[in-house]
Order: C-alpha cells, then structure tokens, then sequence
C-alpha cells in the first residue's frame, strides 16, 4: 500500500484529505473519555491470577522419545511433584472462587506478551506445518506480530515468512558433515526438486538428514526472538509436531514474574544438565532472556564448539542457559518440571488418578488431524468458566471413545503385571485383589485374564497373547491394528480390554 502511494502522484491530494480527516476524528475521539479505555493492557501493571497448585506426589510415566533427548521418567523420590513445593513468591494464594467474586469480567488471557518460537525444517515444512497455519498460528488465536517462524530455509506461505534461523551459522559450523543438508537445499532449489517427499509427482527422495541441522538452531532461534520481540514477557517454544494449549499455558504463566529467569517444561536430562525436552515445548521468560543472551552477544559464537559435540538442541539450550545461572523448573533449580507439557501424543500416554485434574499444556507427535482436533476442542473450551483443560478432558474427547471391553489386535502396553505360563509361580498378587486365585489363573485364556483384572480393583485395562496376560491400572490407549493390514499376517492377534466404568469413577484429588 505504502509504495503505491508514494509512487503515484495522483494519489497525493486524496491522501492528504484523508489525512486531514483522520486528525479531525482523532481529535474529536480525544475530547470524549473513550481513548483512555484503550491502554493497551501490555501497559497495565501485571495482575497475578491463577489457581493455588498443591497436589499429590506424582507418579509420571513418559514413553521413551526416539529421536531427541531419551526422556526418563524422573526418579520420585529425587524430583517431588512441582506441586507440592512450588509455590513462587510471586503466586497468589487466594481460591478462585474468591478471585471471581472480586474481579468483575473474567480476565483475558495476556497473549499480547507472549511471542511463540514455531520451529520446522525443510524436509518436513509442507507436511507438518500448513495445519498450524488455519489452528496454532490462526489471527484470532494470537496476533501473527507475536509470531516468529524459524526453519533452515526461507520459505513463505501467504502472509507467513519463515526465517532461515541459520543463515548466519559461522563458517566452523557450516563446515561441519551435519551442515550438508544446509549446504544441498539451494542445488535441490536450483534443480527443480523437492526437499520434502510428499507422494506428488516430481518428488525424489527429499533431502535426508534434515534432523542433524536441528541442534543447531536452539541457540540462533532463542537469541533472535529476544533480540526482535524485546517487549514480550514469554518466549513460548514449540516444534511443527506438537500442540500448544496456548490459552491454559498463558493463565498457569501468570503465576510466575517474567522478570525473573524461569525456563519452564517437561524435564530431560543429558550429561547431568537439566533441561526442557524441545518436543514438549517450553517457555522462557524474559528474565530468563535477559540474564543469558541478554548479557552475551557472542553466546551462538561461544557454544559453536559445545553444539557440534552434543547431539540435542534442546539440551544444548539448557546447558547454555545453566551456565549463564538460568535453571530449570518452577523452582529454580531444583528440576521440578511443570506438569503438562507433555513428551508424546495424547494417544502414547498413561493416564492415571495422578494426572486426571493436573491441566494439560502440549501434546507432542502430533498428527496433523490431531492439531485440528486439539484446536476445536480448545476454541469450544470456557476457560473462565470451566477453568484450564484437564488430562481428564482430553482423555474424556480423544480417548474414552475408542475404549472397548475388548478388542482383537490392538497393542499390548499395559505392563504393570506381565504374567505368562513361565513366570506364574513368582507372581504375588497385590493386595487389592479379590482372588489371589483368579489373579494367578489369568495366563490361560482371554477370558481368565479380563476375570483377573477385574479382580483387581484398580485394574483399568488388560490384554492378551497366546498364555499371556498383562494388566495396568494406568490407562493407555496405543493403536490397534486394522483389517487388510499386514501385520495382521505375521501374529496371533493380540486382545485388549478397558474397565472404562473404573475410569469413569476416577476422581480428581483434594486439592
Ligand atoms: C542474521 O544477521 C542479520 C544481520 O545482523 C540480522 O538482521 C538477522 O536477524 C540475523 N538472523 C538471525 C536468524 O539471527
Ligand atoms: C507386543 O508385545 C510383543 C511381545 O512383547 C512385542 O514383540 C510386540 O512388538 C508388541 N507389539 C506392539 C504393537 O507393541
């Protein structure tokens, strides 16, 4: 618009008019009160809300990544609950129920101050990335200035630019046998071929080793979103396969001041560092900005080294952060992740009485049609109302339905008993059990094993195999195996069952 204006000399008198009209109005707005109602509320002095968090020890079991940091589950007794002690100076302790009485309309969330750090890469952009456009990065949803794309090539879609964050890799770097798929996307380019297969005509087999580029964009990616959003208060982090519950993530944010270094996720840890697994998404402060990379221009440049050892860019980060006194957790230090960012898919994870009302923050190794999924069910979702979604919510929309009292070839993951022909005569039967007998038998038919977990009262799902039988009080819902697959060829099905009543009746603990 700007350009043509200025090019075209016929269009100098009718913007002069406009202008002139514009003051008039602007002035004529002046004299009445309604400018002073529309401080942008980024100025207004932060009010701290949020839900008091106590709770129960948690009990947090986390299917292993494969690609990215091996994400254990964390020792109980060496990490508490975040919950328990983690109470930030800065939390308010008043119910909610008392904050509602007292403040008149519902408050929104602060999205204008917190900017999202949206990674991707070429060889998986046209795949994992347009979905987010219409959900994740939708206008309504946060403001697109809030918005920063970083991939390893510049692309664009529409009115999205994405930022070729390694476009100032130091020439060490970019020497490196990692950088070849870096160094390759311009002759791909050049040669009319794709970097990304996607079964269309045209398509080779794509640029290979995409994932060896991704450490080194942690660094660039964080520095760069500092340095060109200095005015927001949270970096949100997350991954083109993954799904951020912005809303619920931005209310829990709320409790902790951003002037303070918190680096917030789902714990990892490599080499002893602490840090938040990239695949869950996390968030960083601005305090945490400022006392890092803020302090050090040449951090990238200082860590090229560190970087081109280690294998993890989101451990790279952490480390880095940690060196510059910026720790993990809610706690500063004391590796006490937050509850909620989640390091798989909603449908890999166990669910139990532990996480049922703890809210839900990101879902990691998501499907496309997930993300829209996710995304309905956010937009539809009262937070002022029914407070933040809920691992209990999720479960209820995107899990209970597909439970069934049994079904043939469907995965076998339950694993608390494992109880086969071979290895019966160890077994002891916990102490909930109506039948230590029934339990024992439950090796020697589909049918033995669903009478024995349902002799065990907190058994919520089971499944079957030649002679045997495992069960789990924990719920996971995997995938089974469809008809006309060919895996179907190669076993005996496997036979899996729910208690969903049991489920049902799950209650969210005293708070
Ligand atoms: C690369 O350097 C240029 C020039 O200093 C800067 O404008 C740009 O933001 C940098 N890019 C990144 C990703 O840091
Ligand atoms: C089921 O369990 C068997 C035996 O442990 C294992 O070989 C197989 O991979 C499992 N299937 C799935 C889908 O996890």
């Amino acid at each position: 618009m700007r350009k043509v204006f200025y090019k075209d000399n016929r269009m100098v008198p009718l913007g002069i008019m406009l202008l002139t009209i514009m003051i008039f109005i602007y002035h004529f707005e002046l004299d009445k009160e309604t400018a002073l109602q529309s401080i942008p509320s980024s100025l207004v002095p932060e009010k701290l809300v949020g839900e008091p968090q106590t709770g129960e020890e948690k009990n947090n079991r986390i299917v292993e990544d494969t690609i990215e940091a091996v994400i254990q589950p964390v020792h109980e007794a060496a990490v508490p609950s975040p919950t328990t002690a983690i109470i930030p100076e800065t939390k308010q302790t008043t119910p909610s129920s008392v904050q509602h009485a007292q403040s008149k309309p519902p408050k929104t969330p602060q999205m204008d101050e917190v900017v999202l750090m949206f990674k991707t890469g070429a060889s998986v952009l046209w795949k994992r990335v347009p979905i987010h456009l219409a959900t994740t990065l939708s206008p309504e949803r946060i403001d697109p200035n809030n918005v920063l794309l970083y991939s390893d090539y510049p692309e664009t879609i529409g009115p999205w630019d994405f930022i070729d964050v390694l476009a100032n890799a130091s020439e060490k770097t970019r020497s490196s046998d990692n950088f070849q798929p870096y160094r390759l996307q311009a002759d791909f380019n050049a040669r009319q071929n794709y970097a990304e297969l996607s079964n269309t005509a045209g398509d080779g087999p794509g640029l290979e080793g995409g994932w060896k580029l991704d450490k080194y964009k942690f660094l660039p990616i964080v520095q760069h979103a500092g340095r060109t959003k200095p005015d927001a208060k949270w970096y949100v982090f997350m991954e083109d396969d993954s799904y951020i519950f912005l809303p619920n993530l931005v209310r829990h944010l709320e409790q902790f001041n951003p002037q303070e270094p918190w680096y917030l996720g789902s714990l990892a840890w490599i080499h002893g560092d602490y840090f938040a697994h990239g695949g869950s998404g996390f968030a960083l402060s601005r305090g945490a900005w400022e006392k890092s990379f803020g302090q050090d221009p040449n951090i990238v440049e200082k860590f090229t080294a560190y970087t081109e050892e280690h294998g993890c860019g989101d451990h790279i980060l952490g480390h880095v952060l940690h060196e510059y006194g910026v720790e993990f957790g809610e706690t500063h230090g004391d590796n006490r992740w937050t509850y909620g960012f989640n390091a798989d898919s909603h449908w890999g994870t166990w669910y139990d009485q532990n996480l049922w009302c703890e809210p839900v923050y990101s879902w990691h190794h998501t499907h496309g049609k997930d993300v829209a999924r996710f995304y309905k069910l956010e937009q539809a979702w009262d937070l002022e109302k029914k407070g933040p979604l809920r691992h209990r919510d999720i479960f209820h929309e995107f899990v209970a339905p597909y439970l069934q009292p049994r079904v043939e070839f469907w995965d076998n993951w339950s694993s608390k008993y494992d109880i086969r022909s071979s290895n019966v005569a160890n077994v002891e039967p916990p102490s909930t059990v109506k039948s230590p007998e029934v339990f024992r038998s439950s090796w020697k038919s589909v049918d033995a094993c669903e009478a024995a977990c349902v002799s065990w009262a907190e058994c919520v799902q089971w499944s079957y195999y030649e002679d045997r039988c495992k069960m789990d009080s924990a719920v996971l819902l995997g995938s089974g195996i469809p008809e006309g697959d060919a895996r179907r060829q190669t076993s005996l099905p496997w036979t899996s069952g729910w208690l969903k009543r049991r489920i049902e009746n799950w209650k969210c603990e005293e708070k």
